[in-house]
């Protein structure tokens, strides 16, 4: 059934809504409706495949018969046909959709002999929205999802962290800081510039042996400072997508930069791209570097993302990219005090004087490492107490962590 006409009146309301919902001046989108012909034209920001695929899908979605004049890359030119296929009544009337891509053109425009149904007037409501519309925030938190990324939420659950005081209170310095009072630092850099430039962090890398808590505190920054962290493990891109990774890194970035609110790009052993003695990994972690040093160039003036790396091996990395982070912050193994704070975490029911006893026997251990000799000796326990062996206490003594410590080192 053909739906009644609609006025110019309306028309002109839905493209100003549109214009509203994607944040473009209404001004570029040209209506006009001359000798009875609707022509409606505006430039678009890219015309790429995807968009011409998804103006096909929109326009069949909205009107039953279409016939593909044009379908070429970069240009795209459609024409609704009758409803009743096999009339051919006033068939060159019938709105038509062209997206060109050619000659320096960016182009959408939509014509019509004639008056615009509701139905016509709702596909190019659609139209305008898909063509003149940046992805939304959480399309680009998806894509990244797809390309290999972990998203954690400030409001996932994080395991607790112990320790680490210092340290901790340097990664606030650093990091947690400026992520949350964004506006003092600005407003100390306009009073100190001739030209305004942002004096907050952009890129930041942890170092450190294995099992420190990089990873770990990387989570943690985001969560005090209510930030999403995209965990970017490298060392699977590189390997999983052998030829597509430097399109896939890439790819990530533009999605991060897509997000437009403030995220953690958390670039997870990034020694993945030190030069490796494998040739063929050679070029390709050369080409992965190439990319990820102009990405992270690029991200100077994009004030929403900062970007944190980590590393186990800074000396093994390309000195170019060593010189595009603007703080490092060294995860050392854990002092004395520390390991009895880990002790306390991992080994709570332990008294201070088994607490102090071990601590001393776990020196040079990481956290990792702790936590595992911990985590043996309660397995172990567990285990005896099935067997109902005789004078097996409630919970670990220092006895089953001293023997876990002792049957860990000669595993090592
Ligand atoms: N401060 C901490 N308190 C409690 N547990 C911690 C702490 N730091 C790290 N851990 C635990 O130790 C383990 C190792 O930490 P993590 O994976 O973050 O280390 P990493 O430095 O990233 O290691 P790698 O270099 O091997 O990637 C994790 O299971 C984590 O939960
Ligand atoms: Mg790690």
């Amino acid at each position: 059934m053909a739906s009644p006409n609609v006025q110019l009146s309306e028309i002109r309301a839905e493209v100003e809504r549109v214009a509203e919902e994607v944040n473009v001046d209404k001004q570029k989108i040209t209506i006009s409706f001359e000798r009875s012909e609707f022509n409606l034209r505006t430039e678009v920001p890219e015309v790429t495949d995807s968009l011409l695929i998804d103006v096909l899908a929109i326009a069949k979605r909205h009107i039953e018969n279409w016939r593909l004049h044009t379908f070429e890359k970069s240009f795209l030119s459609v024409q609704a046909l009758n409803e009743n296929l096999f009339s051919s009544e006033g068939i060159l009337e019938r709105i038509k959709i062209r997206v060109s891509g050619l000659y320096g053109e960016k182009a959408l425009e939509i014509t019509k002999k004639g008056a615009l149904t509701q139905a016509e007037l709702s596909l190019i409501g659609a139209l305008l929205k898909r063509a003149l519309g940046r992805p939304k925030a959480t399309d680009a938190i998806e894509e990244l999802v797809q390309m290999g990324c972990y998203v954690y939420r400030p409001e996932d659950k994080m395991p607790e962290i112990a320790a680490f005081s210092r340290l901790k209170e340097k990664l606030r310095e650093t990091l947690i800081l400026p992520l949350k009072n964004p506006e003092v630092y600005d407003r100390i850099a306009q009073q100190t510039r001739a030209e305004f430039a942002v004096n907050r962090p952009r890129a930041v890398l942890f170092t450190g042996p294995p099992g420190m808590g990089k990873t770990t505190m990387a989570r943690h920054v985001g969560k005090e400072a209510a930030l999403i962290v995209v965990h970017v493990p490298l060392e699977n891109l590189l390997s999983a997508y052998y030829g597509e990774s430097t399109k896939r890194l890439a790819g990530i970035f533009d999605a991060a930069m897509a997000y437009h609110k403030p995220l953690i790009l958390f670039l997870d052993e990034i020694d993945a791209l030190a030069p490796s003695r494998n040739e063929k990994l050679f070029e390709a972690s050369r080409r992965l570097l190439s990319v990820l040093l102009r990405k992270i160039d690029g991200l100077e003036t994009q004030s929403n993302i900062i970007t944190v790396g980590a590393t186990n091996r800074p000396q093994d990395l390309d000195s170019a990219l060593l010189s595009r982070f603007d703080s490092i912050l060294e995860f050392n193994e854990p002092t004395e005090e520390d390991i009895r704070e880990l002790l306390r975490f991992f080994a709570k029911q332990l008294p201070e004087e088994d607490n102090r006893t071990l601590a001393k026997k776990f020196i040079t251990l990481s956290v990792r490492a702790i936590r595992d000799v911990c985590l043996r000796a309660e397995r172990e326990l567990a285990r005896e107490q099935i067997e109902k062996k005789a004078g097996v206490p409630q919970a670990p003594t220092l006895e089953y962590y001293t023997r876990t410590l002792a049957e860990y080192r000669l595993t090592r």
